[in-house]
């Protein structure tokens, strides 16, 4: 037997490299591969999975009915070469998950195979009709429906004037078909809402946006119903008015029998505060 002393450290890494070369070649091991590995397909668009060996072999898919074979409008089988075989599937109706399996054999009838789960996915999708606008009168109960698609079943999400809505229990809330409930609406609810479906772990999404206007009869809110005037400041009286569309505001002025000089009393009405200038005091 040969001594490893005898030999220089160059024959050594020589017969080292050559026996590496040879167990690569005589353990070299029928493997396979799908391509992608995601069996996730959006329902109804074809995608292509690919079974690569890494020999030459007879190549086949399976699925629980036994081979694969070309089934227009659903499966369309690919045989590339002996070491690649694709299969092109469209889902075109919702069914359950299924497993498909790539099988390979080779002449010297060693064998492998290799399974993938496909699964329908579908985008989140709003299927709703949102028109521009809709209109209501205030004290109303109201909703706004949110139907959507998507598998899995999208996230419903709502946001009022751009921000995510803040729901209040009893009054504000969302149901779990995704419409918004508002119970006797009010003008601060005004303003647009969008409705957002979205599959997260996708990044996917769809959005629409409407604008809720309310209706309300004009109410006055007067600050103060009693106020001191003074001869050398100009006093203002603010009235605020909500309602919608806006109210529009006048101001009418009595007579208060004669104790306010006309002369020294003028009035600037800008909308709905009214300004007194100067005002004075009739002497007795
Ligand atoms: C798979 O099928 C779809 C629909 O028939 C086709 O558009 C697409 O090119 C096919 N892909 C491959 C790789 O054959
Ligand atoms: C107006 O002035 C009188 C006398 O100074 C005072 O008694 C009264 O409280 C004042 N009223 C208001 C609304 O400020
Ligand atoms: C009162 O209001 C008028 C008009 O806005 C202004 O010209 C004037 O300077 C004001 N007077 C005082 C005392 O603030």
């Amino acid at each position: 037997m040969l001594s490893m002393t005898m030999m220089g450290p160059r024959t050594l890494s020589v017969l080292i490299s050559t026996l590496l070369i040879a167990s690569a070649h005589s353990s070299k091991k029928l493997n396979l591969n799908i391509i992608p590995s995601n069996g996730e397909i959006y329902l109804g668009e074809a995608k292509y999975f690919m079974c690569k060996a890494s020999q030459e072999a007879d190549l086949k898919w399976m699925n629980d009915d036994g081979e694969v074979e070309s089934d227009p409008g659903r499966y369309e089988l690919k045989k590339v070469d002996e070491t690649l075989i694709g299969l092109n599937i469209t889902l075109s109706s919702i069914e359950p998950d299924q497993v498909i399996t790539c099988k390979a054999e080779t002449d010297s009838g060693e064998e492998s195979e290799e399974k993938i789960r496909l699964s329908i996915i579908q985008k989140p999708k709003i299927i709703s009709d949102f028109g521009k606008k809709q209109e209501f009168n205030a004290g109303a109960s109201v909703k706004l429906p949110c139907l959507t698609e998507g598998i899995p079943k999208p996230k419903i999400s709502w946001m009022h004037n751009g921000e995510s809505l803040s729901q209040d229990p009893g009054r504000v809330s969302v149901g779990g078909d995704g419409s918004l409930q508002i119970g006797k609406i009010q003008l601060s609810d005004a303003g647009p809402y969008s409705c957002r479906a979205s599959i997260d772990n996708r990044n996917e999404r769809d959005q629409k946006t409407m604008t809720v206007i309310v209706n309300a009869a004009p109410v006055i809110h007067l600050q103060n119903d009693r106020l001191n005037a003074s001869s050398k400041s100009n006093t203002s009286l603010t009235c605020s008015v909500t309602g919608n569309p806006a109210p529009q505001v006048n101001w009418r002025r009595y007579q208060l029998r004669g104790r306010v000089s006309d002369h020294s009393m003028h009035i600037q009405e800008p909308e709905s505060q009214i300004i007194l200038c100067t005002v004075a005091r009739k002497s007795m």
